[in-house]
């Protein structure tokens, strides 16, 4: 069975020194680590002077990563910045050379991925004229999509400048991956990865909820096409009190002119969900026509026996498994299609 990933991270094994270019003191960076005889090379990923992730070679080697992707079995893979490196909160002007910067570093990761690899473009989505202009010309140079944070500051999905940057992306026929960040009631969740563990998913489903009562689907073409990392977070265990809400309650209607459930076809979601019942949910909620396998690798909290949440499905048919392992993507970000 063909097997494309399209959720995975990526960093460049060096880039320029971001705070002595521009001042501030929590611009990423890596501390590369001695090799004291193990099988990959190691980086601490900084930000400023505090240790953020300990991360290994296949984030910048791609001879790495396909080698682990042959091991498991996976044919192609979409690489993305993480989104540490968004810089939404800086300066427009640091925020376009990152972006650049490290869109450019994606595609010379995909230059030695032997056609296997693909990569979505970060833009700076503070400044929305930037970020069209970002956007195109990702495309332009070999990006098969945007990945965008799911929220600018206070900014949600439904902001006005977010949506004019999802129409732009629709009206250029540009795929759209929203993945959480930067993530909320970061004080009551410092512990355990609660960050990750609940505040992610929490931040999944409240760019969905936005974008459908801010009116998002209403107002952005039906052509965009638009996927939400992790299964769309708590977003479709929830739906139900959601909608019964918009239902009964006037001010939880927002401006969405349908109840929520009526968008459920406007947006794709990835399989990283790592339990066959929420898979399932998924699959009853959207349909199969509308995920795509996705293992955030190369971290720890990915998928680690890649497509197997998938491939051991007791309720997708065959067709069904292949298409979220493969078909979906090759249509949603217009991949060459190998045999
Ligand atoms: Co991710």
């Amino acid at each position: 069975m063909k097997i494309i990933d399209i959720h995975s991270h990526f960093f460049p094994k060096t880039w320029p020194d971001l705070q002595a270019k521009f001042g501030g003191d929590d611009w990423p960076w890596l501390k590369h680590l001695p090799n004291n005889g193990e099988s990959f090379d190691k980086a601490m990923l900084m930000k400023g002077a505090q240790e953020f992730r300990p991360i290994y070679s296949a984030c910048w080697d791609a001879q790495v990563r396909l080698a682990q992707l042959d091991e498991q079995g996976v044919e192609q893979q979409i690489i993305s910045a993480t989104p540490i490196l968004f810089a939404y909160e800086k300066p427009i002007e640091e925020a376009l050379y990152c972006a650049q910067l490290f869109n450019d570093a994606a595609l010379e990761i995909c230059q030695q991925g032997q056609g296997r690899l693909f990569a979505l473009a970060q833009v700076p989505l503070q400044d929305i004229d930037a970020a069209c202009k970002e956007a195109s010309r990702a495309m332009n140079t070999g990006h098969v999509g945007i990945q965008i944070g799911n929220h600018v500051g206070e900014k949600n999905m439904d902001d006005e400048g977010v949506l004019t940057f999802l129409q732009h992306c629709a009206d250029e026929g540009i795929p759209v991956f929203v993945h959480p960040w930067d993530m909320m009631a970061a004080e009551r969740t410092k512990n355990y990865m609660m960050g990750w563990t609940v505040g992610m998913p929490a931040e999944s489903q409240l760019s969905i909820v936005s974008m459908i009562l801010g009116g998002g689907f209403d107002r952005v073409s039906q052509s965009l096409k638009i996927c939400f990392a992790h299964g769309g977070g708590s977003f479709a265990f929830l739906l139900g009190r959601l909608e019964n809400a918009w239902l009964h309650r006037d001010i939880a209607r927002g401006k969405s002119e349908q109840p929520p459930s009526f968008y459920l076809d406007r947006f794709f979601l990835d399989t990283a969900v790592f339990d066959h019942d929420a898979l399932d949910l998924l699959v009853k909620k959207v349909g199969t026509a509308k995920l795509m396998f996705g293992t955030d690798y190369p971290f720890p909290l990915g998928e680690q026996q890649m497509g197997q949440l998938i491939k051991t499905s007791q309720t997708l048919t065959k067709t069904e498994q292949q298409q979220l392992l493969a078909n979906n993507a090759e249509q949603f970000f217009n991949l060459p299609i190998s045999v």
